[in-house]
């Protein structure tokens, strides 16, 4: 029946909802939303997110070459990402990159600009990541 199948769909989307975040994404903290006024464009931030650390996109899963901090640019969109521990590198993965940032705009807003420190992500301990205009 109809309304026993949406029934059990409500059932199983609940289940989803329970189930720790933190066993299936990127965890954020400290997310500041810099500028909620703003909305930058979506494609653009989508282009601009796959240029830190001198491109990230088809193939490549991860930061290559370890830099010190990255910078991911297109258009007036710009992404930066630092290590909070100073001397740790930069070796972030693309899936944890992506779910980090769309945890933060969970908190700030789709494409609403925010400041936040991201789980790993570096040799050592956590990045610490801005969005907005460049
Ligand atoms: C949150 O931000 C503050 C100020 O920038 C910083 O001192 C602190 O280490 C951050 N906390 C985390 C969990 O990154
Ligand atoms: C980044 O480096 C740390 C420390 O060497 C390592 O534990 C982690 O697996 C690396 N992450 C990626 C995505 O390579």
């Amino acid at each position: 029946m109809h309304f026993t199948a949406v029934l059990s769909f409500a059932v199983l989307l609940a289940g989803a909802f329970a189930a720790p975040l933190s066993t299936r994404q990127e965890t954020v903290s400290n997310v500041t939303c810099t500028d909620p006024k703003t909305t930058l464009d979506s494609h653009t931030s989508n282009v601009a997110l796959l240029q830190i650390c001198g491109g990230i996109a088809g193939t490549i899963e991860k930061c290559q070459g370890a830099p010190k901090s990255t910078t991911g640019q297109s258009g007036d969109v710009l992404f930066t990402i630092k290590p909070v521990d100073s001397g740790a590198t930069i070796n972030i993965s693309k899936g944890r990159w992506e779910q980090g940032i769309k945890a933060a705009f969970a908190v700030c807003g789709q494409n609403k600009p925010f400041e936040a420190t991201f789980t790993g992500g570096a040799s050592t301990g956590d990045v610490s990541v801005t969005y907005g205009t460049a």
